[in-house]
């Protein structure tokens, strides 16, 4: 499939599933909330979701007073935005693909890549756009599936992979490959639920030059 067949598609299965995506998902609000534990920004500072969904880490953002979500699904972000109100949060949403920011270069301080990488048709182009928009000694926090790096994926795990990028999502990226020579530090990268296949990384962008 071509890039905007792909965009279109994602955008329809999620269309389908915002009415029952908060059930399907509301059971890793406590791994949310160990993934945002890690920012040290001070609550000023300019925070990006992409693919920010129904906004199931807004609860864990309260102290942020400049946020802004993304998602190409525009019915997401509706109940984004209901959620945002509810909560008393004041968040700026726009429908943009994660892989074409329409930002200024070095206008964000924090980005939140949570249950996106595996999901978007080409991770690496979203990464690269992160790198662009992040302020020098940013922060990027990602929870996640993942394929262990020290691990290939088997016969098995190949056709599951198969059917879950179907139905929603990549079970076998693996995050080295993706954050090959990217302007990203890696501070962190651990397992943390489902045997392994959810991951949490703490990243950063070094504060001058290329690594
Ligand atoms: C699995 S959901 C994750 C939502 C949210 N981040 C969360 O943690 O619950 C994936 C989201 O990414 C969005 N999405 C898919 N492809 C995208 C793209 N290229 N750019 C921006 N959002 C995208 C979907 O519309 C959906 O809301």
């Amino acid at each position: 499939m071509t890039d905007q067949r792909l965009l279109w598609w994602n955008r329809f299965r999620y269309t389908l599933y915002t009415p029952v995506y908060d059930w399907i998902v509301g059971s890793f609000q406590s791994k949310r909330k160990q993934s945002i534990e890690q920012l040290q920004a001070r609550p000023e500072d300019p925070v990006l979701l992409i693919g920010a969904g129904t906004g199931l880490d807004l609860p864990f953002l309260l102290k942020f007073t400049d946020i802004t979500a993304v998602d190409i699904t525009p019915a997401m972000l509706r109940r984004l935005e209901s959620r945002a109100r509810q909560l008393e949060l004041a968040v700026t949403t726009k429908v943009m693909d994660g892989a074409r920011l329409e930002f200024e270069d070095a206008s964000f301080r924090v980005v939140v890549l949570h249950l996106i990488l595996a999901v978007m048709p080409d991770p690496r182009a979203c990464l690269q756009e992160v790198v662009r928009v992040l302020e020098p000694g940013g922060e990027v926090v990602v929870f996640d599936k993942f394929l262990p790096d020290d691990r290939r994926a088997g016969p098995l795990r190949r056709v599951i992979d198969a059917l879950a990028r179907f139905l929603a999502t990549s079970i076998n990226r693996q995050t080295r490959s993706l954050l090959e020579d990217l302007e990203l530090e890696v501070h962190r990268d651990e397992p943390v639920a489902w045997g392994g296949l959810f991951r949490i990384l703490y990243l950063r962008k070094p504060r001058t030059g290329h690594l």
